[in-house]
C-alpha cells in the first residue's frame, strides 16, 4: 500500500513519517473527538453538518475548536488533492494534546493534536448490500454522553467482539427496553410502510446519514417518524436498517437468529437505496 499523505498539526506528510507523543491524552485517556466524512467524486458529503457536529462534540468535552470552518475546509481540500481517488472517507481526530504528566486534570495551555487521514472506503455495491447483514441485540452499557463523537470506543469494540463471537456482522444496542443505535451506525425500522428511528438524545450519536435518510424519505413521500422504538418492535419489524457514513443504508436480514420480515432486504429499503445512490451521483456531478 502506498504511503499516504496525512495531516498532522498543520503539516502534510507521509503517514510513515508522522508521530504523536506517548503522553498524548488521546493515547492515555481516549481524551478526544472525531469525525468520518464521506467523499464522493471529490466532494465532501454534508460537510457543514459534520463540522457542526464536531463543534458540538468539542463543546461537550470543553475543548476549543482549533480551526474556523473555512480553515477546516481548506485543509481538507488540500488533503484530498494529495490523496487522489474516487469515493473516499476523510477521518478527522482532535485530542486535547500532550501534557508532561499523566493526570486526568488537563493542565492549562495544552496544544490540541489535530490529525486527518483519507481512508479508501470500500465502494458500497448495492447488490452486495442487498444480501443484508446478520446482527444480534446487546445491552447498551455505555455512558449517558453518546451524542459526543468520542474516540473512547472500547464499549463499541467490546460489542463488535460479542457480535463476532456470535458469528454476525454487527449489534444493535438496547437500553431500558428501547433500541438506541448500532455499534457504529443508527438504526431504523419499517413497519407497514412507515419508517421510524429513535429521536436524538444523549443515548445515541446524531448521525449525518440518519438525518439525510429522514430528509430523502420525507421528500420522496415515505413516512418517517422520530420516536422511541421498543426492543419488541425489532422482533416484529418488516425491515431493519443500519445507517452510517461507511455502511450507507444496510438492511439487517436476521436478528438474534430470526429472519427480519421475510429474511431479505425489503421493498422500502430497495426504494430508499435507489434514492440514496441518486443523491450520491448528484453530489459527484456537482
Ligand atoms: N460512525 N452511531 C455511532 C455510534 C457511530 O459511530 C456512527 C458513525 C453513527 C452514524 O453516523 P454518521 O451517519 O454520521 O456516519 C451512529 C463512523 C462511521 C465510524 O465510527 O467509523
Amino acid at each position: 500500500m502506498p504511503d499516504r499523505i496525512i495531516y498532522l498539526n498543520g503539516d502534510f506528510l507521509p503517514a510513515s513519517a508522522a508521530s504523536v507523543s506517548v503522553m498524548d491524552r488521546g493515547f492515555l485517556f481516549g481524551d478526544g473527538v472525531y469525525e468520518v466524512i464521506p467523499v464522493f467524486g471529490g466532494r465532501l458529503l454534508r460537510i457543514d453538518e459534520h463540522l457542526r457536529r464536531l463543534q458540538n462534540s468539542l463543546d461537550r468535552v470543553s475543548m476549543s475548536n482549533p480551526k474556523s470552518t473555512d480553515e477546516w475546509k481548506a485543509a481538507m481540500e488540500q488533503l484530498l488533492v494529495q490523496n487522489p481517488g474516487e469515493d473516499r472517507g476523510l477521518y478527522l481526530q482532535i485530542t486535547r494534546g500532550a501534557a508532561d504528566y499523566r493526570d486526568l486534570t488537563p493542565p492549562p495551555g495544552l496544544r490540541p493534536t489535530v490529525f486527518m487521514m483519507v481512508m479508501q472506503l470500500k465502494p458500497v455495491d448495492p447488490r452486495q448490500l442487498e444480501a443484508g447483514i446478520d446482527a444480534i441485540t446487546v445491552d447498551d452499557f455505555r455512558w449517558h454522553a453518546c451524542d459526543i463523537k468520542s474516540i473512547s470506543l472500547v464499549a463499541n469494540v467490546m460489542m463488535r467482539i460479542q457480535a463476532g463471537n456470535a458469528a454476525v456482522a454487527d449489534a444493535i444496542m438496547v437500553r431500558d427496553g428501547r433500541a438506541t443505535e448500532g455499534t457504529a451506525s443508527n438504526v431504523f425500522i419499517v413497519k407497514n410502510g412507515v419508517l421510524a428511528t429513535p429521536p436524538k438524545s444523549r443515548h445515541l450519536l446524531p448521525g449525518i446519514t440518519r438525518d439525510l435518510v429522514i430528509e430523502l424519505a420525507l421528500s420522496s413521500g415515505i413516512d418517517c417518524e422520530e420516536r422511541d422504538i421498543g426492543a419488541d418492535e425489532l422482533d416484529t419489524a418488516d425491515e431493519i436498517w443500519l445507517t452510517s457514513s461507511t455502511r450507507e443504508i444496510a438492511p439487517v436480514v436476521r436478528l438474534d437468529g430470526r429472519a427480519v420480515g421475510d429474511g431479505r432486504a425489503g421493498a422500502v429499503w430497495k426504494r430508499m437505496i435507489g434514492i440514496y445512490q441518486q443523491f450520491k451521483q448528484e453530489l459527484r456531478n456537482g
